[in-house]
């Protein structure tokens, strides 16, 4: 049952970094000379989370997946969800909103 949810959740992931990333890092681009500080350490993530993504890929499609494998992805999801998104996008989400607030102040 997890190995098929691994399966599930690799495809997720595929999507999500073409989508996510890109949107993220093409807003960082847009607005980083309005003050948005991350944008080098929040790009060098994204970076180690495709390389991280890769490796395991590469991981699944030479074996079935162990269940030390299993524990291993998991881990490295659930931390990337605290520490990345929770906090890294989180942050990004709280700039792009007060310079668009301060925008539409402006114009009001
Ligand atoms: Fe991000």
């Amino acid at each position: 049952m997890a190995a098929e949810r691994i399966y599930t959740l690799f495809s997720f992931l595929d999507s999500y970094i073409g989508n996510h990333f890109g949107v993220e890092q093409r807003y960082m681009g847009e607005y980083s000379n309005l003050g948005y500080t991350d944008v080098e350490y929040h790009k060098s993530a994204h970076k180690a989370f495709v390389l991280d993504f890769r490796q395991f890929r590469v991981d699944l499609e030479t074996a079935e997946p162990s269940a030390q494998f299993i524990a291993e992805f998991f881990k490295w999801i659930t931390n990337w969800w605290i520490m990345h998104i929770q906090r890294i996008d989180k942050g990004l989400g709280s700039f792009l909103n007060s310079v668009l607030q301060k925008h539409s102040n402006k114009h009001s």
